[in-house]
């Protein structure tokens, strides 16, 4: 199986990320989960970390928190959307293991330097201030990496925190800015690929019907989750923005899929955390990025029901 790191703000969206992962033992190996802060304060996205590795049954996957804020600005987080907890909706077990001692940015640095060269993905969920500083601590570890794979970004959709910025870009734009411009081949799943994959209340009810307590209780966390798009958006299906990245991972031919040149904005008052992409790539510049733009959405949730369904 694919060596994963999973970088991460849980989050709703996020513990669907983890679960799926951990639900496909054949093609992903979850070697460990870092935390960072974003959608909520670090105490609670590690938190939250561990009580989802324990309903998916699995306490052994080892949780580093890492950073607790962006490197230049001020966390700005986003309860209105997941709740106080940051992961609120569900009845979660309480966790068996507790957080390793190590920095999550040191755990990056130490087991992307010991593995050997090509073989660690890093996939990140929430703000990418963790790797960046990975990756300005020890840049060696940047040709070692496989593949960066992010949730956030977006192009044509617009923004989902400021009219130009998706929430991850904007919360820490100098991490993404790191990241993009490091050489590493990064892909990323934007706004504008999560939106072509909603997750309806028919689908949350098959999921239900596996009658297993992690399925049971992700349901149950998207109930509380879409709620901020019935009362916002006045829709009932939603997109489950982070898990796209698993399903890409597992299935990325059910994306489409355009390598092109992106950069962040992190200088303009309005537009800071907006990726630029040079979709038809009119400036000629190197393409840094693997840019998803759309999911086939009926192969990805039969993939992710039965992924989730097999745990517990
Ligand atoms: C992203 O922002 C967070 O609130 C979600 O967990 C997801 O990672 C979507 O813009
Ligand atoms: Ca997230």
């Amino acid at each position: 199986p694919r060596k994963i790191i999973i970088d991460t703000d849980p989050g709703q969206d996020d513990a669907f990320a983890i679960l799926f992962a951990l639900g496909s033992p054949a093609e992903l190996a979850v070697i460990g989960i870092t935390t960072v802060g974003g959608n909520v304060p670090l105490k609670l996205t590690s938190e939250n970390a561990l009580k989802v590795i324990e309903l998916a049954g699995r306490p052994d996957v080892p949780v580093y928190a890492g950073c607790p804020g962006p490197i230049v600005k001020k966390l700005k987080t986003a309860e209105y959307v997941h709740g106080p907890t940051g992961m609120d909706g569900a009845d979660l077990p309480t966790p068996t293991t507790p957080l390793q001692a190590e920095h999550g940015v040191n755990y990056l640095v130490r087991t992307l330097m010991d593995a050997p060269e090509g073989e660690i993905t890093v996939c990140t969920l929430g703000p990418m201030t963790n790797l960046a500083m990975a990756m300005t601590m020890e840049p060696r570890i940047i040709p070692r990496i496989r593949e960066v794979v992010l949730m956030g970004g977006g192009f044509f959709q617009g923004g989902n925190a400021t009219p130009a910025a998706e929430f991850n870009i904007f919360v820490d734009p100098h991490a993404a800015h790191i990241v993009f411009e490091s050489g590493a081949p990064v892909t990323m799943c934007p706004i504008d690929c999560t939106y072509t994959a909603e997750m309806t209340v028919e689908w949350l009810d098959t999921l239900r019907a596996t009658g297993k307590r992690a399925a049971i209780e992700a349901a149950n966390m998207a109930d509380f989750y879409r709620q901020y798009g019935g009362f916002k958006f006045k829709t009932s299906a939603r997109p489950i923005h982070d898990a796209c990245v698993t399903g890409y991972l597992l299935a990325p031919e059910i994306y489409e899929q355009r390598l092109c040149n992106v950069t962040i904005d992190i200088v303009s008052p309005e537009t800071i955390g907006m990726t630029i992409v040079d979709w038809w790539h009119v400036t000629g510049k190197r393409k840094n990025c693997n840019v998803l733009r759309r999911i086939d959405p009926d192969p990805f949730f039969a993939l992710m029901l039965e992924r989730i369904g097999s745990l517990g």
